[in-house]
């Protein structure tokens, strides 16, 4: 189990579970609208502490890929497990946005299926 912190509340997770869905099932409205396929970015958190030194192939090809230069910036929760202790912030949720649903709910798994890399270089 690994200690999740979200804006001064902590909760105890699963560590093969999303920080997604971790997010979610502890009462924030996080964004996920593509799904969990880091396709859309609006999962993405703020790591306070604990960033993961890996990250998905797909995470980190859309985070470098990103118009607004997301990489170094923020990680998206959708493809990140609970597997260690971590305080985020959701940036992108129902109540700080104008859409009326977070989203399609991501599947228990990271998709697309993961290939981890290193965040840096
Ligand atoms: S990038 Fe779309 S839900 Fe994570």
């Amino acid at each position: 189990m690994a200690k999740i912190t979200v804006n001064e509340h902590t909760f105890e997770v699963p560590d093969d579970k999303r920080l997604v869905l971790a997010i979610e099932d502890n009462g924030i409205q996080i964004l996920h609208r593509c799904g969990g396929y880091a396709r859309c970015t609006t999962c993405r958190v703020k790591f306070v502490e604990g960033e993961p030194e890996l990250m998905t192939r797909a995470e980190k090809t859309r985070l470098q890929q990103d118009p607004a230069n997301l990489f170094g910036k923020i990680r998206l929760s959708c493809q990140i497990l609970c597997d260690h202790d971590m305080t985020v912030e959701p940036v992108m949720t129902l109540q700080n946005t104008d859409v009326s649903d977070p989203g399609k709910r991501p599947e228990d798994q990271v998709t697309p299926t993961p290939e981890y890399v290193s965040r840096y270089g």
